[in-house]
């Protein structure tokens, strides 16, 4: 029995994170999405609770997926979910660096647990959730950008 862990910032969730999403759901038995609980709320478009709905809302006809949140160090929340493997996308060569580095401090603190890459569906290659925000803040189109449910809500946020 294999559970995932795929963790990340998902603020907000884009089409490019629900395709890896997907795809990894199909490959193991369960799959913890992890939003990062950072300590500087102010970076931060939308709270971890709102990220965590929006997350719900977009997987919920995915029964081995199931949303989550954690502090510190992502290893110290594999052990206590009793997780093997992370799942991190991989959209170009430029993720690749920060990527390893990740993957490497990760297996160097918990030996036993394993990051597998999902390479990026083609469609999705240039999508950042960063890119995403700033197209919104401007008015701009972000349809296929993201689930229909976040456009809305990226919308509502810019709005006030
Ligand atoms: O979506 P992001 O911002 O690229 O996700 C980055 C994330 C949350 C996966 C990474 O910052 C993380 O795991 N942070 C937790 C702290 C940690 O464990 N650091 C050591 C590994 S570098």
């Amino acid at each position: 029995m294999i559970r995932a862990i795929y963790p990340g910032s998902f603020d907000p969730v884009s089409n490019g994170h629900l395709d890896i999403i997907r795809r990894a759901a199909e490959k193991v038995d369960e799959l913890i999405v992890a939003i990062l609980v950072n300590r500087n709320k102010s970076h931060s478009l939308f709270t971890v609770e709102e990220r965590m709905e929006q997350l719900k809302l977009v997987t919920k006809d995915l029964p081995n997926v199931s949303i989550d949140c954690f502090q510190g160090l992502l290893v110290d929340f594999a052990r206590q979910k009793d997780a093997q493997v992370i799942i991190r996308g991989l959209r170009a060569v430029t993720d690749f660096e920060s990527e390893f580095q990740m993957a490497l401090t990760n297996r160097s603190l918990s030996p036993n647990l394993e990051t597998f890459f999902i390479p990026t569906s083609v469609e999705y290659l240039y999508l950042s959730s960063s890119t995403i925000k700033e197209v919104a803040s401007f008015g701009g189109d972000i349809c296929g950008m993201v689930p229909c449910e976040i456009k809305q809500a990226l919308m509502d946020k810019y709005k006030k």
